[in-house]
Order: structure tokens, then sequence, then C-alpha cells
């Protein structure tokens, strides 16, 4: 039995206070949203808590859906990597960065370099990024269960929340899910933007740019398991593939209090196993329910098998 943890859009806060010049690009917009509306929505005391409760729970790896902050500040970055350091080593712990992690472009040693050592392969990983130089797609393997983790996260022109993997990432993808799948191993996708198909002035605005060739690479090389993150809701849909429905779902902001407009916030824990050649995976949600200021089950369903 291998514990899988899903949180994303950490959004982390309080916003350190952005300097003139950093304020100087799109970032105007984001920090004016940030105060006018996302400041009261993103709490640190709703994030510490779902935390907390995690760490009690029996777990073997945490996977983050990016939005791990909100502007691309520096100062941002290193926050968040203390956080990260916080929460777990580099090791059991995999994230892929969202379109708030590249907000604006900024040099890589101040910005997501910081968090490297949470978004790279292991070394048993390695054997199947063989020939593939690129950082992502990066892969992760630990017992039977294959991490692979995708970056959508481009700077884009404002008021755009889209995201992009480009064709070089989407064919190296195509041959990782084929080494993996020959190898029998359980694949987890990680990606930011969910790989679903929305109404056309959505998509411009905050989908996936290339969705059709990577739906076209899980179509064809199956996956065992999609998470993302993105819209901050519970999202469950599942792509048809040649080894059958590979479940796509989403899981709430990890930080949202209580707002009328989105759901409290939330993680998801996958309880993976193998009985006689067939995965069997269980999801359980945790976080607080309307009705109660504890977090707590919400929900459990079979993902994968009877
Ligand atoms: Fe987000
Ligand atoms: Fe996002």
């Amino acid at each position: 039995m291998f514990t899988l943890a899903h949180m994303s859009d950490i959004h982390l806060c309080p916003l350190p206070a952005p300097t003139t010049v950093e304020l100087l690009s799109k970032r105007t917009l984001g920090y004016l949203s940030w105060k006018w509306n996302r400041e009261s929505r993103h709490q640190r005391k709703a994030l510490d808590n779902l935390v907390s409760d995690l760490k009690k729970r029996a777990h073997d790896h945490i996977s983050i859906t990016g939005d791990l902050i909100n502007l691309s500040l520096p100062k941002e970055f290193s926050e968040a990597r203390s956080w990260l350091n916080g929460l777990g080593r580099p090791q059991d712990v995999s994230v892929v960065p969202g379109n708030h992690d590249a907000y604006v472009k900024i040099p890589n040693e101040v910005g997501m370099g910081q968090w490297a050592p949470y978004m790279a392969s292991n070394l048993l990983g390695l054997k199947y990024a063989k020939g593939l130089s690129l950082q992502f797609p990066y892969v992760r393997v630990m017992d039977k269960i294959a991490i692979v983790g995708l970056s959508t996260a481009c700077p884009t022109p404002w008021f755009i929340h889209a995201g992009k993997l480009g064709t070089e990432q989407v064919d190296a993808l195509e041959k990782m899910l084929s080494r993996l799948k020959a190898d029998g191993l359980f694949r987890v996708i990680l990606i930011h933007h969910p790989p679903l198909l929305l109404p056309k002035r959505k998509q411009l605005q905050l989908g996936l740019r290339d969705v059709l060739p990577l739906r076209k690479v899980i179509e064809k090389e199956g996956a065992e398991l999609v998470l993302h993150g993105h819209h901050h809701a519970n999202v469950k849909s599942t792509i048809p593939s040649t080894y059958g429905p590979v479940p796509v779902i989403g899981v709430p902001s990890a930080s949202i209090g209580s707002h009328p407009k989105n759901p409290h916030s939330r993680y998801n824990l996958y309880k993976i196993d193998q009985v006689r050649g067939r995965w069997r995976c269980e999801l359980t949600a945790r976080g607080k329910s309307p009705d109660s200021s504890k977090i707590q089950e919400i929900e459990k369903i079979k993902i994968i098998g009877g």
C-alpha cells in the first residue's frame, strides 16, 4: 500500500510587500487583485491547519500541483522554499509549478531554481528519463509508483492565466509513459493546468494551450492518475485511453478560508495498491466541511478497482 497526498494552489500568504520597481510589470494587476479580492480568500491559518492535519496522517509522499506563490516576487520564492522545507524533504515532496509561479520572468537563481530539489527525477526515475534533457517532465519512482511532473508555467500577457507544455515536453512525456507502462508501474501525472476541454473563451483565458496534443498522448499511452490544480475546485473527470479511462482529479486550493465562491481548503489522500496484478486506488478527501470548524474526512471514493 502506498499513500500519496495531493495539495495544490498554496498561494502562500501573507504576501511580502513588493517594491515600486517590482510592481512595474503585470504584477501591478496581480497586486491590485490580491488586495481587492484574493487576500481575504487565502488565509495562512487555513493552510497551516491543513498541513498540520496532513502531518498527523500516514503518507508516503506529498505532491503539490503549483501556484505555491502569487506574484513571483523573489522574496515569495525564498519563503516558499522555507515552507517546503517545513513540509518535507525534497525526496518526499514532488512539486510542479503553476501560472502564479511564472507570473513574470525572473532569473532562475532567485526564482524557481530555489525549488529545484523538489522538481527533479530521483535515482530510480533517471532510467525512464534517459536521453531526455529537459527539467520537465521529471520522474520519481518509489516502490511501484511513478510520479511524472510536468510544467505548464510560463509568463502570459495581462488578464491571461493560461499554461503551455511545448512540443518537446509532450514528446518526452509520451516516451516516458511508454517506458513506465512497460515496467508495470502505477503512473501519476502531476500538472497545474488540467487536461480538460473548456469553452473556447475560457480555454484561451485560463486553459492549457496544448491540451489536445497532451490528451492525444494520454489517450495513446494511458496513465493511472492525473492530478491537477488551477481551478481551486473539487474536479473529477476521465480521459479515455487504450488502457481504459484515466482519472483526472483536481483539488481545491490549500489556503482558501471561508468564501462563498470557493470550496474550503482541502487535500486528498490516495491509497494505492495492487492485488493479483490489478491496481486499486481509493481517494480520501480531508478538509473543513461547511457545518464544522474541524478538519475531517469529507469524501471517500474508489477511483480504480472495486
Ligand atoms: Fe491558483
Ligand atoms: Fe493557476
